[in-house]
């Protein structure tokens, strides 16, 4: 039958139909540079967006605190950050029972989920001093074309951070100042470590593909990549402050934001991930690479190139070079990881009182290491109703990771989604959470203790 035989009104239709059909089709096959183009355009909305949200939360000014640096000199940032709502002190606030506090609508925004920098995109993304001194070193360019790290530099762990061997305590830092890379690696440990940990940490710090960056057109680079490597957000086996969404959580909107823990002192603890608790570091570096990588999504992972560890030698290795990686000294602390009389200050030591006193801290964060190797569920729904913040849901965070405290100075922002960005937060958190009813002096000395861990 040809079309002409037809009345009007049905090859009108037809064409209308294919040509519905071929955008359909356009929009599932939005060429890289398209994508990019589009992306770009509305990064800035959403870096607006994350912006305003920051500073409607905390006060983000650089403000070092007096006397106390991290590792290697950078300095700690001060005070309070998190804003309390019009007219409320701490103190009537800890006076509050947490229904009230729900019901009135006090809790603090700062004390909700902290969203990820674009939260309906999520994925990876980088601190911009990683991501040049990563390009410097390697050639390996980790900007994501679609968004941006949010929170300031002075906020962020040291960088590069110290390292600090189980084995070789002798030697204190020994990064020597710079960033670990496949460019330098070898050069800066050939002395120190055997050749099985030195190519456990030649795979920690070669890049392999995973979700935004790899070499297909489903990615955020603007050129195809090799990939991210462990040390790129455990950086020098510590912490940058980079960030992700957890792999676990469905829907998206329930996804936490995660801040990358430090590898410090892995070897005595006994749960690995915020929530995902498998239970060796072995299980989590092939589950970084398995699932992590590619946001639990397998399909993509086989699509997108992933690199399959092999259990026996390469995990192996990889988790054996982990282990070696010690929390940074603690002068004031004796063997059993309290404060040694002697070299503590008077703040100090009333701040160890409340610690395993009033704060009933020590119940979970239990010395040397300050963690119970459990997880618990701090119910902090109790104190507000869900609401949806730039794309996530706050709600229930079920149980957490009782992350150690030792050390814990090097690497702010706090909480295991980097809501909390100094000491004082966190005091102020627990304050409330536990409904403990400190007073002033007892939060300053709390801080004081916990800057000596
Ligand atoms: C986004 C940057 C990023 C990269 C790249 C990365 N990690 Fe992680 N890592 C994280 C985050 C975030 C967590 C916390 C996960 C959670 O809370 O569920 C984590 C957790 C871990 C833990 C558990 C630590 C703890 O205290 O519970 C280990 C071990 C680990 N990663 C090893 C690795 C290894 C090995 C690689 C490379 C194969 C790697 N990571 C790559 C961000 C990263
Ligand atoms: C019931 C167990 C429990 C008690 C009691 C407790 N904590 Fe924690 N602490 C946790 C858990 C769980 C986390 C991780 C929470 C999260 O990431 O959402 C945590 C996290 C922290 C962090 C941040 C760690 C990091 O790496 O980001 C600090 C600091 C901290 N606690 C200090 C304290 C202080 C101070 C007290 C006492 C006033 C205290 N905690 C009491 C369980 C506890």
């Amino acid at each position: 039958m040809r079309y002409s035989s037809l009345p009007r009104r049905y090859w009108v239709a037809g064409i209308a139909a294919a040509v519905g059909l071929l955008a359909v089709a356009t929009a599932a096959e939005e060429s890289l540079p398209a994508l990019i183009q589009r992306l770009q355009e509305e990064k800035p909305k959403f870096a607006t967006r994350q912006q305003a949200m920051l500073a409607d939360r905390y006060d983000l000014a650089d403000r070092p605190a007096k006397d106390v640096t991290m590792s290697r000199g950078k300095p700690t940032q001060g005070g309070v950050r998190v804003k309390l709502p019009a007219d409320m002190t701490w103190d009537k606030l800890a006076a509050m029972t947490p229904a009230d506090v729900k019901e009135k609508g006090l809790w603090p925004a700062g004390f909700l989920p902290l969203p990820h920098p674009h939260h309906e995109a999520g994925g990876m993304i980088f601190p911009k001093f990683l991501i040049d001194e990563t390009k410097k070193q390697t050639d390996r360019d980790l900007t994501r074309f679609d968004l941006d790290f949010d929170l300031p530099d002075h906020l962020l762990p040291e960088f590069p951070a110290a390292i600090y061997l189980t084995t070789r305590p002798d030697l204190g830092d020994v990064s020597k100042g710079k960033l670990v890379t496949l460019a330098n690696f070898n050069e800066l440990f050939k002395d120190a470590l055997n050749p099985k940990q030195l190519e456990g940490l030649r795979l920690l710090v070669t890049p392999f593909p995973q979700q935004q960056f790899n070499a297909t057109e489903d990615r955020r680079s603007a050129k195809a990549h090799q990939g991210v490597a462990c040390f790129d957000c455990h950086a020098n086996g510590h912490t940058n402050a980079s960030t992700h969404t957890v792999g676990d959580i469905r829907p998206n909107e329930h996804r936490h934001r995660i801040d990358t823990p430090s590898l410090r002192g892995v070897n005595v603890q006994r749960l690995f991930g915020s929530q995902r608790a498998l239970k060796t570091i072995e299980d989590f570096t092939e589950f970084e690479q398995r699932a992590a990588y590619f946001d639990g999504i397998p399909a993509d992972a086989a699509k997108k190139g992933t690199n399959v560890l092999e259990r026996g030698s390469q995990v192996h290795f990889m988790a054996e070079f982990q282990a070696l990686l010690d929390f940074p000294p603690a002068p004031k602390l004796n063997v059993f990881g309290k404060l040694d009389k002697s070299k503590a200050t008077e703040a100090e030591l009333r701040g160890q009182e409340v610690f395993f006193g009033k704060g009933q801290c020590a119940t979970c964060h239990v010395p040397p290491y300050y963690t119970d190797n459990l997880m618990h569920n701090l119910k902090v729904e109790r104190f507000f109703k869900e609401v949806t913040v730039n794309g996530r849901k706050a709600s229930a965070d079920g149980p957490i990771k009782t992350f150690p405290l030792r050390g814990i100075k090097d690497s702010p922002p706090y909480l295991h989604d980097d809501r909390l960005l100094t000491l004082e937060d966190t005091v102020e958190f627990f304050n409330l959470v536990l409904e403990l009813k400190l007073s002033a002096q007892e939060k300053d000395d709390l801080v004081a203790f916990m800057r000596a861990l």
